[in-house]
């Protein structure tokens, strides 16, 4: 069989899903190392027997549901490569959005920090594409802190990472905070597809108080860690703009702004600090 035929098949045995194609496509570049292009270009070549018996088990994974970023082991974000596995939520691009506002807003050497890191995709991007700031990243779970340094790593900034359940360890003062935290109510998280909720980290998702736990605790104690005028920016769900809006208010948030993602959907929420 030829690689396209291959694809065909193997595309044809996810049925149902929509980017069947694009994720067997995904398993063969990584399989064979090879970019996009060469794979167009070896679509007539045989794939050899030992790459072809790789392929059928990831396949496997893949037709059992697991996310093809956690089997690849990466998920491309702002650009840059990430490593990512269960123990860390797949970067969404939605999340691109939250980047670009501070980008846009940021044109100092600011301290920033980066609440809930995760793969630390947030923290690495504004360094990446802003090398004055100064970065720390933070989050709860050791096994997130050590992807997210090795993916600082990779991607040759100098961030900070820091263990920590929210400000706990966390000892000194920031111009941005920007957290894109767990805001999933459990009525909506019981109801998220299995692919996510069989593989992504409930950590990384579940939050109480109706989804607005983080919101609360971070704005309240966000006053602490900013330096005066600093700001805060959070990703939201697509419904929570009008209560994170009230939370900030209520904590001396003022100029309030929500954007929308590529969707049109309320994605980002920021305020500065009165
Ligand atoms: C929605 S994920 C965001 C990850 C990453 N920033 C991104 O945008 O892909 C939320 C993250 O919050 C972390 N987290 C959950 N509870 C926390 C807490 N109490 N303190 C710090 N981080 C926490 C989780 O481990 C997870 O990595």
């Amino acid at each position: 069989m030829t690689i396209n035929e291959i694809i065909i098949n193997l595309a044809d045995e996810l049925v149902g899903n929509e980017t069947a194609r694009l994720e067997v496509k995904m398993l063969i570049k990584h399989i064979l190392n090879i970019d996009e292009i060469n794979l167009v270009l070896k679509y007539n070549d045989k794939m050899d027997e030992e790459s072809y018996e790789k392929l059928i088990g990831l396949h496997k994974r893949l037709k059992d549901g697991e996310p093809v970023q956690y089997i690849i082991n990466k998920k491309e974000f702002m650009g840059l490569g990430f490593y990512v596995d269960e123990n860390v939520l797949i970067p969404r691009a939605d999340t691109e959005v939250l980047v670009e506002r501070i980008l846009e807003d940021e044109k100092n050497d600011n301290k920033v920090l980066d609440m809930c890191s995760g793969s630390g995709c947030v923290g690495i991007s504004l360094k990446k594409y802003n090398s004055q700031l100064e970065v720390t990243c933070a989050d709860i779970s050791d096994k997130a802190i050590k992807i997210g340094k090795s993916n600082s790593v990779s991607n040759e900034v100098d961030v900070k990472f820091i263990e920590s359940d929210l400000f706990i360890n966390i000892d000194e003062k920031f111009d941005i905070i920007v957290s894109n935290p767990p805001y999933i109510k459990y009525s909506e998280y019981i109801e998220l597809e299995n692919k996510v909720l069989d593989h992504e980290p409930k950590l990384a998702l579940y939050a109480d108080e109706n989804g607005l736990y983080f919101y609360n605790e971070i704005s309240k104690q966000a006053k602490e860690y900013l330096n005066e005028g600093g700001r805060l920016y959070f990703e939201i769900g697509y419904n929570q703009a009008e209560e994170v809006k009230n939370i900030m208010k209520k904590n001396s948030f003022y100029n309030i702004i929500v954007e929308r993602d590529l969707k049109g959907k309320d994605r980002v929420i920021y305020g500065t600090l009165k």
